[in-house]
């Protein structure tokens, strides 16, 4: 018997394929973020939920399927899941880490890349016709060789993001809730939260969204960063206190930031379209085909272990598991 599965949102063609012949598998259609009672409808009598970072699973959902055995999130972040409520219905939440590592670490440094030497400011300006040939002082950028790094959240992102700055010799300092061991800081050095914002003339945001890191950066963290830093966000928009961003910008206590997510996507916060000094891209981290593709298979990996009675490869709530 194929297991059952709902899934919210068409996924990159190999993975529909293989979804197509190992499950039995019911979807929704439409290409757009699945209303809940969409959700609830189609969920009916299945055994598993294949969703993706906009869907919310609540407790109410969760409730609308007693034989539901595995949420299986197309995404390594999954602040979009209810985890304490699927904990209390034992049920099994697993996510789809790793593969986008290289992926998202690209993403940050291309933000990096962009903001400092004005790429968007300079695009723009070619778009509209306005650029009247080389200038010495036209659209001066800052230097990333030699540059210091911050990087918040030392995980497997953030250290890949280490690895791509040191090929352009910058000095990488990190901060992580938990220092690593030096066999594992690829060349960073570890430094209080506090230094790493006033030290950075980059900072990048590596860290899970949950009730700890909401807000991680508002006023007085901005207040402490140098003038000259650019902030990069390639995590969850709402690390940010995305408001102080824009006054911080605004007022030009920091030079710039490189966005790619953001506190109420797709809206962003008034005032951020308007300046010049940020780069802004559409939650794009993992975009790429081989990366989706790659999410897809270990979200579809992890669904048909726990559908086989099986330990799935990523869960991130195992305790409901023994
Ligand atoms: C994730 O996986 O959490 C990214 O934000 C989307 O790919």
């Amino acid at each position: 018997m194929k297991p059952k599965i709902f899934l919210t949102r068409r996924m990159p063609p190999a993975v529909m394929e293989r979804l197509e012949r190992e499950t039995d598998l019911a979807w929704h259609s439409e290409d757009r973020v699945a209303p809940k009672a969409e959700i609830i409808a189609g969920l009916k009598g299945r055994d598993a939920l294949l969703c993706n970072i906009l869907d919310r699973v609540d407790a109410e959902l969760l409730d609308s399927c007693p034989g539901l055995k595995v949420v299986a999130n197309f995404g390594v972040g999954f602040n979009n899941i209810d985890v304490a409520a699927a904990n209390a219905r034992k049920i099994p939440v697993t996510n789809t880490p790793g593969v986008l590592t290289d992926t998202t670490a690209d993403m940050a440094f291309t933000l990096m890349l962009a903001v400092a030497r004005r790429l968007g400011e300079g695009e723009r300006l070619v778009r509209a016709k306005q650029w009247t040939g080389w200038q010495p002082l036209q659209l001066l950028g800052a230097d990333i060789t030699g540059a210091t790094l911050g990087i918040i959240g030392y995980g497997r992102i953030g250290r890949a993001l280490a690895r791509r700055a040191q090929a352009f010799d910058m000095r990488v300092i990190y901060w992580n809730r938990t220092r690593l061991p030096a066999s594992e800081e690829a060349g960073a050095t570890h430094a209080s939260f506090d230094d790493v914002l006033r030290q950075s003339d980059f900072i990048s945001l590596h860290v899970a969204y949950n009730s700890e890191t909401h807000h991680l950066l508002g006023e007085r963290q901005f207040a402490l960063m140098k003038p000259t830093v650019f902030v990069i966000n390639t995590t969850r928009g709402a690390v940010i206190d995305e408001a102080a961003l824009v006054r911080a910008l605004q007022t030009k206590h920091i030079a710039g930031a490189g966005l790619d997510v953001f506190e109420r996507e797709p809206q962003l916060e008034p005032g951020l379209y308007q300046l010049e000094n940020v780069v802004l891209a559409p939650h794009l981290g993992s975009a790429t085909i081989g990366t989706r593709t790659k999410m897809g298979m270990i979200a579809v990996d992890n669904l048909l272990a726990v559908c086989a009675g099986k330990r799935p490869p990523n869960c991130v709530n195992p305790q409901v598991l023994d």
